[in-house]
Formats: C-alpha cells, structure tokens, sequence
C-alpha cells in the first residue's frame, strides 16, 4: 500500500463505457454506487476515528489531450450518467495549472488521502478494539482445513480465512488466469504551494496518466505524476520511463521544481475491470479472497472489507453477486484470451539465450539471466563482487524470472510474483524462494575463465 498514489475515485479506470458491455446496466450502476459507498465509508471512518491522514474531497478530471478525437470521452460522460454517476460536467478545457489541458468530465466529490496515515490509524481502531496483528510473518501454505503454515513453522487455524493479496497465494488456476499484473511509474515534484489545483486527474491515453497533489509543507506541496504502465516482467528500461513521465509533467506543469521521489508499484487487472472480492471458488466455504485491484485499491480494498465482513457473520451483502470471485463475465473473453497468451509466451523463454553468455559481463549491484547448459540461472552480482546464483524457474508456475534494474528484484511474467536479489520471495501468488544454484567470489571466476 506504501506504493499506492491513493486517488479515491468512482470513475473506474477501465471507464463505464467498458464496464455497462462486460456486466450491463445493473452491473454498471452497482459499480458506481459501491465505489461511491467505499469513498464515503473511508471519510466516516476517518471522521468517528480521527485519523489525521490529509483526507480530503476533491474534484477529478478525466481529459482527452487537445487535438485527439474527443468522442471516446463524450460517450463515457454518457456512460457514467447511465451507471448513476451523479453531477458530472462537460469541460471544454481543463486548467489545473497554467496551461490548458484540454476537454474533460468533471467527477465531483472524488477524494484523496496519505495512504499510509490511514493505515496507521485503522491499526490502532483494531488494537483498541481487541484486535491483535502479527506483521513480518510470512504465511507460506494454505491447508484445505482452513490452517496456515508460516515461514518459522508455526500452523494457525482460523474460523474464517482472509487472503487479500494482490494475487491469491492459495489457488494456481481458479483466478491466475483471469489476471495480469502491470507494473507502473510515478514521479513527485515539488511545486510552489496553490500553483497547480488540487484535483484527481487522468487522461485517456494508452497507457494513461494519473496525477495528484500532495502537502508538503507552508511553502510547497508534492505534484505526483503516474504512468509508463508495461506488463511485470516484460520491459527492463525503467530510466526511458521516468524520463517520458517528467518530461510529460513539465510540459503540462512549468511550475514543478526538483524531483524529490521516484518509485514504482504493481497493478493488478481482472479481465472484467473490477475485483475478486468473495468466497474462494474452490475448496472451503469458509475462505476467502480479495484480489484484482484494477488499480482501484483505495475503495477495493475498503469494499472488501465492507462485504467480507458481512459474508463472515452470514448477513447476505448487495454487491456480494457482482464481486463474485466465481463470476462468469461472458464479454471478457477476449481479456481472458490476451492476458494467458501473453502467459503462454513467457514460457518461451526456456529456449532463448540469457541476457550474458556467462557472469563475467554482470556488473556489481545488478542481475541477469545466463544459461547454464539447458538450464537458466538468475545471477546477481553483490556490491563486492560476489555472484549468488540462483534457479531462474519462478517456484509458483515455473515460469522464468527476469532482473529488474530499478528495484533490484526478480520478477516474474507471468503472475507477478518478486523476489530480492537474494532470490527471497517478497511478493506472491509463490511463497517460496529461488532455488539456490550456488555462489562464487570473482577470484573463483577467474581461474575458469582463464581455462
Ligand atoms: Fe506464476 Fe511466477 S508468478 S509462474
């Protein structure tokens, strides 16, 4: 959640356009109204707590840029009237800084927040209230009897289980297929304090971008700007994208001062733009899920809770159907086709050369994939020189992993899963680490070179 840009939204990032083909009118207004529910939940929760987290409302703007056909953006204007959306407006230009953006709709009452902030106060509501949390305490098999093993050990048995990850680490098929994971950029940079409005903003451009302010203190806030989304696993060229992002930025914002941040974060897509959130489609009844964001997590995530809770305590929920983890969305199809071809093709990389033919190439601090015989191998070079290798086959679904320059990682293609340089797992559906291959000091290396 740290890596969230937290936009509080009910204008769904797949558009109402797409959303009343793939679950039709009802569907459609349900969306809109449980979105608009979650956002008004979090703004009571943080009122009867008093999290002090920056919430506030804002407006948000959704623009076509000057010049591009606007008749995608007039029709979803006509589609989020459709699904309830209630007071949007037509602009003819969008001024949030000095410089026309160009026509948008105006989505009143959206919100924003310090993500972070908000989760420090829901922590201590929980223990108030008899809660207890066990953080850095990786859960590593889920048993069919509702028990758990974590990584020391120990076997937790449960009433009811949970599992919200950003992809469930207790199915392989029900719903791997019917996701996909992206990976997005975001930048901030510092702007004389009122220069640029505070409003949620997105453009319809493929990938998108996404923009928001933040306070940082009497003088200036944050201006963050997100984009440059690509498929885990499938580009390695992190510094062109945040380059495009601030050149994107500057261009939109002359105000903006230094870069203070850069970073970048996960996104999970369904085939159907909305999430899993509901009883697990296999196994016990007693477990479930909540997964597939749709780079919606704010109000996913709060929706989750809202309707997780009453299924735990038997109350049937309004919006249980429509977020029904064992939902069939007959519109989807061509989703579904895209996103496991695009699967099926990482699996080619068995055959492919490595990034080097062998470690000597790789440079201190960084990875890559050399080919040993038949085999790959995921080799990082340490500060020191030293090279740790490791098996390159992800243990979730044996796809191959593939280095990340920016963050250091191995990711996996397929369903996203992380592991540190050091081949530990830090991010699911696998709860296991790379397999170790080896290590070897560059002294050790040299002799074999030289033979
Ligand atoms: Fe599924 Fe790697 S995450 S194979």
């Amino acid at each position: 959640t740290a890596y969230t840009t937290a936009h509080l939204s009910n204008a769904m990032d797949r558009g109402y356009t797409e959303l009343l083909r793939l679950h039709g009118a009802a569907g459609a207004r349900m969306i809109a109204e449980s979105h608009t529910a979650a956002i008004a939940r979090v703004e009571s929760i943080v009122e009867s707590e008093g999290i002090d987290c920056d919430f506030e409302r804002v407006d948000g703007y959704l623009f076509t840029p000057r010049g591009d056909d606007t008749m995608p953006l007039r029709q979803e204007l006509q589609s989020a009237q459709m699904a309830g959306l209630l007071g949007l407006e037509w602009h003819f230009e969008t001024l949030v800084g000095t410089i026309d953006l160009g026509p948008s709709i105006r989505y009143p009452r959206q919100a924003q927040f310090h993500p972070l902030k908000y989760l420090a106060g829901l922590r201590e509501a929980i223990v108030r209230n008899g809660g207890t949390i066990y953080g850095n305490t990786k859960v590593e098999r889920v048993g069919s009897d509702r028990t758990v093993e974590t990584d020391n050990g120990c076997r937790v048995a449960a009433e009811h289980l949970v599992i919200a990850t950003n992809t469930p680490i207790n199915d392989r098929l029900a719903l791997h297929t019917k996701q996909s994971t992206y990976m997005t950029y975001a930048i901030a940079g510092r702007v004389p304090r009122g220069s640029v409005r505070r409003i949620l903003l997105w453009d319809t451009l493929v990938p998108y971008h996404y923009v928001r302010t933040a306070p940082l203190d009497a003088e200036w806030d944050l201006l963050i700007v997100g984009g440059e989304d690509h498929r885990v696993g499938q580009e390695n060229d992190a510094v062109d994208r945040f380059n495009r992002l601030e050149r994107w930025m500057r261009e939109r914002f002359p105000t903006v001062q230094e870069i203070e941040y850069r970073w970048s974060g996960r996104v999970v897509y369904t085939i159907d733009g909305i999430a899993f959130i509901g009883r697990n489609p296999t196994g016990d009844e007693r477990v479930f899920i909540a997964t597939g964001d749709n780079g919606m997590g704010m109000t996913h995530g709060t929706l989750a809770g809202m309707i997780l809770s009453d299924m735990i305590i038997g109350r049937q929920h309004r919006w249980e159907r429509l977020y029904d983890p064992a939902r069939r969305t007959v519109g989807a199809l061509g989703e579904f086709v895209k996103g496991n071809m695009a699967t099926a093709a990482s699996y080619t990389d068995y055959l492919t050369a490595g990034d080097y033919p062998d470690e000597s190439s790789i440079a201190r601090g960084s990875g890559a994939i050399v080919r040993h015989g038949w085999r790959k191998a995921a080799v990082y070079r340490d500060e020191a020189g030293t090279c740790h290798t490791f098996s390159a086959v992800c243990p979730h679904m044996k796809c191959l992993v593939r280095w990340n320059s920016l963050d250091k990682t191995w990711d996996c293609p397929c369903h996203g899963s992380r592991f540190s340089a050091m081949g530990e797992v830090i991010q699911g559906p696998a709860t296991e680490n790379l397999a170790p291959f080896g290590t070897k000091t560059e002294a050790e290396e040299k002799p074999q070179e030289q033979a």
